[in-house]
């Protein structure tokens, strides 16, 4: 019984079909898509060769696979759609059953020639479509997913606190805007938003905006249209911030420190040569950060190379001041008083008029308050110490260049720090 009715179905399908022109061959016949006519396949669908083709065209974004800062090139998976209107391919839906879309193979329609200027290398990624759209009013749809390297000019100065901006430049070979036109279909802000939406990887970088611009250029004698897609996107500099930039600043922090550590005894200077190194085993990470091929310096380099510099200085420092309490634990020198006068004019000279070195006064600044005390224990240190009253003044005046250096080199680090975060963030 089912069964019956099965056939009885069927048959009334086959009827239908018959009857009317229901099958996309049918369609396919009457627009002369079957027999490989060249005006099909290879020549611009107007009848009219005056008439220009408009090209509508979309890009959306969806991944940035790869940024390569050496290379200057960023790799990306992009969708284009686009369209056109094609003057033999219209026909009346109710005469075809009402189909109203069909699809049939690229090489069997003629399809504009669009390719992307900054294009490196192209891959056509496995969503491709070997199809294109008719719609019955002559419309022609298309879209591909393409994954691609291009080239795009990057400027690192701000490394790694930067914005990026790419462009995409669409644009036909051979076709001078006469016959071809190409124009946006959707608006900026639409286009942005779908990207957003449709962005599949969360990686370094994130999607800012998309914004289109058209141009032209005339390389074959005839002005030909561009369509210019500009990608801007921000880098996530959290990974460089923790990686890097924080190491980096908390080894100052540390040589900042180890002002503190007793310059007496060969400490100190192992401490800051330690860090020295530390830092130069972060600097050869920086090498591979960047590309060789910058111009200027980007900050970041600035503030490796700065702050290298002011812990090698400061390297320096220590070795001078050890060899000078080296020298004052050698010396038997003839005239302790000379010494101390001289102690005392430098401390004149470095906070005015000033009465003894034995005075407390609490008005003073911290750091010469410290430095007395320093020197007061020095001294009853050698008189504790010492068969009789040898002088410390190499250690005094090594004592003094520890703390004069130690306020020039704490101010030329926050002024430094100061004007480079300003550069970098503002
Ligand atoms: C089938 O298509 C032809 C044009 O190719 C048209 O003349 C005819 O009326 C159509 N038949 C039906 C049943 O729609
Ligand atoms: C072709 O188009 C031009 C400009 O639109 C027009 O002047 C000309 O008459 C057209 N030719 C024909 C044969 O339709
Ligand atoms: C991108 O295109 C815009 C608009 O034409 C242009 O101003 C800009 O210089 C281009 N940028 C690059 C890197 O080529
Ligand atoms: C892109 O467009 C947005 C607004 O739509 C604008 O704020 C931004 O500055 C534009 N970016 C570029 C690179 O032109
Ligand atoms: C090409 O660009 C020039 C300005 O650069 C403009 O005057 C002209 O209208 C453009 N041509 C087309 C076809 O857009």
């Amino acid at each position: 019984m089912d069964l019956r009715w099965l056939i009885f179905y069927l048959a009334s399908l086959r009827w239908v079909s018959a009857a009317g022109n229901c099958s996309y061959k049918e369609l396919i016949e009457h627009l002369g898509l079957d027999n490989s006519d060249v005006q099909m396949t290879s020549l611009r669908p107007v009848r009219n060769w005056t008439t220009p083709t408009i090209v509508f065209m979309n890009l959306l974004v969806t991944s940035i696979t790869e940024v390569n800062e050496k290379a200057q090139s960023i790799s990306t998976q992009i969708t284009v759609t686009y369209g056109w209107y094609n003057e033999f391919t219209v026909w009346n839906r109710d005469d075809f059953c009402g189909i109203f879309l069909c699809s049939v193979k690229k090489d069997m329609i003629w399809t504009p020639d669009i390719s992307i200027i900054e294009s490196i290398k192209t891959e056509f990624a496995t969503t491709e479509s070997q199809y294109v759209q008719l719609k019955d009013q002559g419309i022609i749809v298309t879209s591909n997913t393409l994954a691609l390297t291009t080239a795009c000019k990057m400027n690192l100065d701000q490394f790694p606190f930067d914005v990026q901006s790419c462009n995409f430049t669409l644009q036909s070979p051979i076709h001078s805007s006469r016959e071809l036109m190409i124009r946006p279909f959707s608006d900026a802000s639409f286009l942005t938003l779908s990207s957003k939406k449709a962005f599949q990887t969360q990686g370094e970088w994130e999607l800012l905006s998309i914004n289109i611009s058209t141009g032209n250029v005339s390389t074959l004698g005839e002005e030909q249209d561009q369509l210019i897609y500009t990608i801007t996107m921000k880098r996530k500099p959290f990974l460089y911030v923790i990686n890097f930039l924080m190491p980096v600043f908390y080894f100052l922090v540390l040589d900042l420190a180890s002002f503190f550590i007793d310059s007496s005894g060969g400490e100190k200077l192992s401490f800051k040569v330690t860090l020295l190194l530390a830092i130069s085993v972060l600097l050869l990470l920086l090498k591979d950060m960047l590309p060789s091929t910058a111009n200027d310096i980007p900050l970041i380099g600035i503030y490796c190379v700065v702050i290298f510099t002011l812990m090698a200085i400061s390297v320096l420092e220590a070795i001078f001041v050890n060899f000078l309490m080296a020298k004052g634990n050698q010396t038997d020198s003839a005239a302790p008083v000379v010494c101390t006068s001289a102690l005392s004019d430098t401390i004149k000279d470095t906070n005015g008029p000033s009465d003894s070195i034995a005075d407390h006064s609490e008005e003073r600044p911290y750091t010469l308050n410290a430095l007395k005390q320093i020197l007061m224990e020095f001294q009853a240190a050698a008189h504790q110490n010492q068969q009789e009253r040898k002088p410390l003044c190499w250690t005094r005046v090594a004592t003094i260049i520890d703390v004069i250096f130690f306020v020039l080199y704490i101010t030329t680090v926050i002024v430094f720090l100061v004007l480079l975060f300003k550069d970098w963030f503002l």
